[in-house]
């Protein structure tokens, strides 16, 4: 029987079908082999992958296959519910412990995806004053999102979409500050008639690869009685010289950051976020983001497997050295071939493009030289403003960055 033909799904249908007939659909190629190698099998050939966020080469570290392996075994797959159910397994706490050790944090609390930590701890910090109103200790209910009175929260225009999504249902009054533009948001606090106030940052910009000026925006934090979160799920195990991420980096103190949060998806090349601070900042977490209450955590598996990771990463400073020196290396040769990488300056290195279908169509040419890396484009990025956005990892040799940067010249000869 054919389906009903509803007149809003009839209107989605010709909207894909325009997007497609355009030209502007990603079109994602399907890899046939783990995407956390720099050699990624797609449709029967080998090709240069340069946008894993395997950034440390861990994922198929044998002694982190090895760690999730063994919990595979005694586990099995699933966590069997919630962390306030079934699912409060050992491994869990364990990663929380090790995430909050390894940053100098007091303690951590973790989520399945580093998404579900932005958008379920932005608007649960945000009801503190509800749960005031009603008694905070006869109820300790996690609330339906949406503020108390009295929040306002200072974000980074260009904050990672979670931490925007996080905010948007925050509900609370929000002032976007330009990007790294610190007289701008000093300006918006000095108006601020709020009694709390939240300033929230990525710490390194995950579609410019640039760094916000974390100890600017915790001298303003302090100057104005704000908290302060910085989002650093591209910092942490990359920057700094123990790998502690952009605080380390920019010689910030933990003590002078409300919330660090990150993610296990990239240097760990693993999956989960987190939110580390100080235990009570955490605990209430514990209580009020529905992301963590009304969601089932990470699998044991992997929940061991990053706790393995983390190890390593620490040991083994070498790889983020080494990622970063590819990428110091590649940006360098982009620019002689007069690239624009805009302000980028550690793993990630976007190449502006700027419209969205020459950056569609770049996209397209590298694929057929045998090189995997999408573009990105609204809404990730302004309209305009479409680049393709590389990758190095300590797994890149430089024959294969050679080889890339030989494309990106050719791509400008046929300009
Ligand atoms: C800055 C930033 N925050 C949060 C996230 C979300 O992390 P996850 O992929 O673990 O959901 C990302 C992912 O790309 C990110 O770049």
């Amino acid at each position: 029987m054919p389906k009903i033909d509803h007149a809003p799904a009839r209107r989605i249908k010709d909207f894909v079908r325009a997007v497609r007939t355009s030209g502007l659909y990603p079109q994602n190629p399907v890899v046939n082999s783990a995407t956390t190698e720099p050699v990624v099998w797609v449709g029967g050939r080998d090709h240069l992958l340069f946008c894993s966020n395997n950034l440390l080469g861990l994922s198929n570290h044998p002694g982190v296959r090895e760690a999730a392996a063994k919990a595979l075994d005694r586990y099995g797959l699933g966590s069997g519910g919630s962390r306030q159910m079934a699912a409060n397994i050992d491994v869990h706490r364990a990663l929380e412990e090790r995430i909050a050790e390894f940053l100098g944090q007091e303690d951590a609390i973790c989520f399945a995806a580093g998404y579900m930590a932005n958008v379920g701890s932005v608007p649960a910090l945000m009801k503190l004053d509800r749960y005031l109103e009603i008694d905070q200790v006869k109820s300790v209910a996690p609330m339906e999102p949406g503020c108390g009175p009295g929040w306002e929260i200072f974000s980074e225009e260009l904050n990672h979409a979670s931490l925007v999504d996080g905010v948007r249902l925050a509900r609370a009054e929000v002032s976007r500050f330009p990007h790294r533009d610190m007289a701008a948001l000093a300006g918006l606090l000095e108006a601020s008639e709020a009694p709390s106030k939240f300033i929230v940052s990525d710490g390194v910009f995950s579609m410019d690869g640039d760094i916000a000026p974390v100890p600017e925006l915790a001298a303003l934090a302090r100057e104005h009685d704000a908290m302060l979160m910085i989002d650093d799920a591209h910092g942490v195990g990359m920057l700094g010289q123990g790998g502690r991420g952009s605080l380390e980096h920019l010689g910030v103190g933990t003590e002078e950051v409300d919330l660090q949060m990150g993610t296990f998806t990239k240097a760990f090349g693993g999956i989960g976020g987190y939110v580390a601070g100080d235990a009570e900042l955490v605990d209430f977490l514990r209580i009020s983001a529905r992301t963590y209450i009304f969601s089932a955590p990470l699998p044991p598996s992997i929940a061991a497997g990053v706790a393995e990771s983390i190890d390593i990463a620490e040991r083994e400073p070498w790889r983020r050295e080494k990622a970063l020196e590819n990428a110091a290396f590649f940006r360098r040769e982009a620019n002689a071939l007069g690239y624009d990488t805009l302000g980028s300056a550690f793993h990630i290195v976007p190449v502006l493009i700027g419209g969205e279908a020459e950056a569609a169509e770049a996209t397209r040419r590298l694929r057929h030289r045998g090189i995997v890396a999408p573009h990105a484009r609204f809404p990730a990025v302004p309209l305009g403003r479409a680049r393709i956005r590389f990758v190095m990892t300590c797994q890149h040799d430089r024959e294969q960055i050679g080889y890339l940067l030989k494309c990106l010249a050719e791509l400008r000869q046929a300009d």
